[in-house]
């Protein structure tokens, strides 16, 4: 699999490539699955659909890996925080008071049905497409657990929280790191050939606080995966960190690094240990509106990791307003590159 050579330090040309939210509403092959399926919720805990779904990206385009089609606030909901996802809105937690009131040791069961889609998606993979399994990462997931929703105010409640009482967001960040590793552990054992750490909102932390609830929870989930599986190889995505990348990938052992849109390839590389993985960082915005500026910016991206174990990706998610046919445009420009 040229994803896990790449993963493994090896230069490869030209890059992989995969695109985070490949499986989603821009698909019409989607859309019609998820009505299918009621709800989004429903589809991720459908493991026939949601397999089905993990595959359609791969059938119509044929990308390097495959991820997981699933969320990352599944966790929560497998602890047992309600979670819906309003229509438009993107989802919804009653905010958490009370760490007693989350289970993990009910979670297994409850994410059981995503075990199921991991072993069918991968044995609808063709062997040499790589199937990536993945969570959240315990500051990203607290986020949503104790704001209930998205960043609207930059997650005040949690931000003040880790002034407040950082004792409670310690407590969870506890309880997210060990029920993570389980999590990750099971997707593995279902046949997951890696797995990515989504850190969408390492960006919101000042540094005391990204090194504490950032790094040292990434740091300890990196530590037990690795001894469980030795030669696992583990992706992280600080999005939107700034200058604390190099001492991410130094601190927490990560095997790969996602870069966001905003961060130039070149004080990339510089910033980090020299064979750093690297994964990104094309802006999805290029993909709305295709031909020569994404012909260029693809060219370019490939270039500045040119001789480097390059994985190619966007910056940040799909979004439902691309054409297909420009992800078609975005991988020829690639491979014949
Ligand atoms: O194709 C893939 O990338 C795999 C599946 C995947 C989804 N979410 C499916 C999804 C993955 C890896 C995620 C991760 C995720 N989920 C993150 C981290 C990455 C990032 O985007 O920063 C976050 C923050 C979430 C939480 C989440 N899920 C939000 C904020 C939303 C609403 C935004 C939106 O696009 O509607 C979701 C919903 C979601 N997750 C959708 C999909 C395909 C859209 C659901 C739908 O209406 O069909």
């Amino acid at each position: 699999m040229k994803l896990l050579r790449v993963l493994s330090g090896e230069p490869v040309w030209p890059p992989p490539v995969w695109l985070m939210r490949q499986a989603g509403r821009y698909l019409p092959e989607y859309r019609e699955l998820r009505t299918q399926a009621g709800d989004f919720l429903q589809l991720c805990l459908n493991p026939q659909l949601a397999a089905e779904v993990t595959l359609q990206p791969i059938r119509r385009y044929g990308f390097d890996a495959a991820i997981l089609f699933s969320d990352i606030l599944i966790l929560p909901m497998a602890l047992g925080q309600g979670l819906r996802f309003a229509e438009g809105e993107g989802p919804r937690l009653p905010p958490l008071e009370n760490l007693a009131t989350l289970d993990p040791s009910a979670a297994p069961a409850i994410y059981a049905p995503v075990m199921e889609t991991v072993r069918s998606t991968r044995a609808g993979l063709p062997a040499e497409t790589a199937l990536i399994g993945f969570a959240g990462a315990p500051a990203t997931v607290a986020c949503y657990m104790l704001d209930g929703k998205g960043s609207d105010d930059g997650f005040l409640r949690t931000r003040t929280l880790a002034y407040e009482d950082p004792g409670f967001v310690d407590g969870l960040l506890d309880i997210l790191v060990e029920s993570t590793i389980a999590y990750l552990q099971a997707q593995l054992d279902a046949g997951a050939n890696c797995v990515m750490l989504f850190e969408s909102w390492s960006g919101v932390f000042p540094p005391a606080q990204f090194r504490r609830f950032v790094i040292e929870p990434t740091r300890k989930i990196v530590a037990a995966l690795k001894t469980a599986n030795p030669g696992v190889k583990i992706i992280g995505f600080p999005r939107l960190c700034g200058l604390m990348l190099g001492e991410y990938v130094r601190a927490t052992g990560i095997d790969a690094v996602g870069l966001d849109t905003v961060t130039d390839p070149a004080l990339a590389i510089a910033a980090c240990p020299e064979g750093t993985v690297f994964q990104g960082n094309l802006d999805p915005l290029l993909l709305k509106s295709g031909g020569a500026p994404l012909a260029a910016a693809t060219r370019a991206l490939a270039e500045a990791f040119r001789g480097r174990p390059h994985i190619f990706n966007l910056g940040h998610g799909i979004t439902p307003d691309v054409p297909p046919a420009h992800v078609a445009e975005l991988l020829s420009t690639l491979r014949a590159a």
